[in-house]
């Protein structure tokens, strides 16, 4: 059966005007895939914008492992070819943070030691995981025990270092980085609260000042605590599973409530990237820019993209996301919920979208319609 009406007009948009002036951002989780499973008709949706040459990025609070595998892994679920240049996941932009290449970083979350390779690959220099310390120090968490022997299998000497007025040798960490969901809760949760608490950032240490809220700035900051980074707030997201699962901003929630409890309400100063913030949407515009211009050459101001379509399952980070952002290029951010992931029909989207489309494939065909 030839190509649909849709195809049919948008074969006619493209050699009328040449380069589209729009393009697409796609969220991956409840949206292209449930876990390993592509969801029905994304496929279909890629390929065709891949065969039209209609630059697409995706955009996913998901990570845990480097862009070229997820890339690789993406490409192989869908059949359609996907390059790291179309790609960004939650801790991509973490790589920009130069002035802690050189410092002594915690890197949390992911399975055994695939994060900190991701760090390392970066450019961070001296990256220690839970499981590294754990393994050096084992009475630091007693009940993480059962796992012992999974951080054995990569657990790596800790940097001796010699800090000033501390025992002998010690670890010094400069920003603790959640890149993906903490595997195990209670060993990560208490090894960022023990370097929050510490003198300077030194693990074993505690000093009287940080989180004493009696103190100015409410006891944060008195003895330069670590930066803390997370890079996905989703408290929910969509997994295999029908249910919504907990996602970083899960763990996010639950260190926030331990810290209240422990502190009595001390100050919690940390930073978080990922979907909705205006950074992480700039980032993701100018992989698409970028793409554009590699699929039809150098486009110039003649040819500026216009509008770009994304596509999300989650109104809190997907769709909050494109309604609120301000494009510094000028360009119109159009939000499309579909109904395959995380919001569910009958209950009104905290974030109203544009447009609600059953799934990708619809947003795709609804958008060319209307990019015409
Ligand atoms: O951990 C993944 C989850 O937070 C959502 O990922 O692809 O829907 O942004 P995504
Ligand atoms: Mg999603």
């Amino acid at each position: 059966n030839g190509p649909s009406q849709w195809q049919r007009s948008f074969q006619t948009q493209v050699t009328q005007s040449k380069i589209p002036n729009f393009g697409f951002a796609f969220d991956i989780d409840g949206v292209l895939v449930r876990s390993s499973t592509p969801i029905s008709g994304a496929s279909k949706a890629l390929s065709y914008l891949q065969r039209e040459s209609i630059p697409f990025v995706l955009l996913t609070n998901g990570g845990g492992k480097s862009e070229a595998e997820r890339v690789r892994d993406l490409q192989e679920k869908l059949d359609v070819e996907i390059t790291t240049d179309m790609f960004m996941q939650s801790h991509t932009p973490f790589a920009e943070l130069r002035e802690y290449h050189d410092k002594t970083v915690l890197v949390v979350g992911g399975d055994y030691d695939k994060c900190q390779k991701v760090a390392q690959g970066y450019g961070f220099k001296n990256v220690v995981t839970p499981g590294d310390i754990y393994t050096a120090h084992p009475d630091i968490w007693p009940f993480a025990k059962p796992f012992s022997s999974v951080y054995s299998t990569f657990a790596k000497p800790l940097p001796r270092q010699i800090n000033p007025d501390t025992p002998a040798e010690s670890l010094k960490i400069d920003a603790i980085f959640v890149y993906n969901d903490p595997r195990d809760w209670g060993l990560d949760a208490h090894l960022i609260l023990d370097l929050m608490l510490s003198s300077h950032g030194i693990l074993g240490t505690l000093s009287p000042k940080n989180g004493d809220k009696n103190l100015p700035n409410n006891g944060y900051l008195q003895d330069s605590q670590p930066a803390l980074y997370y890079s996905n707030p989703d408290l929910w997201w969509a997994s295999s599973y029908h249910l919504n699962r907990l996602g970083q901003g899960g763990f996010q929630a639950a260190f926030a409530g331990l810290w209240n409890e422990v502190t009595g309400g001390a100050k919690l100063t940390s930073t978080t990237i990922g979907k909705p913030t205006q950074a992480t949407y700039e980032y993701a515009e100018t992989l698409l820019r970028g793409r554009r211009k590699r699929l039809w050459g150098q486009v110039g101001l003649n040819d500026p993209l216009r509008e770009v379509f994304m596509v999300g399952d989650n109104p809190e980070s997907d769709i909050r996301g494109a309604n609120e952002y301000r494009s510094p290029h000028g360009s119109v951010w159009t939000s499309i919920l579909v109904k395959t992931g995380v919001w569910r029909e009958g209950k009104e989207p905290s974030y109203k979208p544009d447009i609600i489309r059953e799934n990708v494939l619809e947003a795709v065909e609804w958008a060319v319609e209307d990019a015409r």
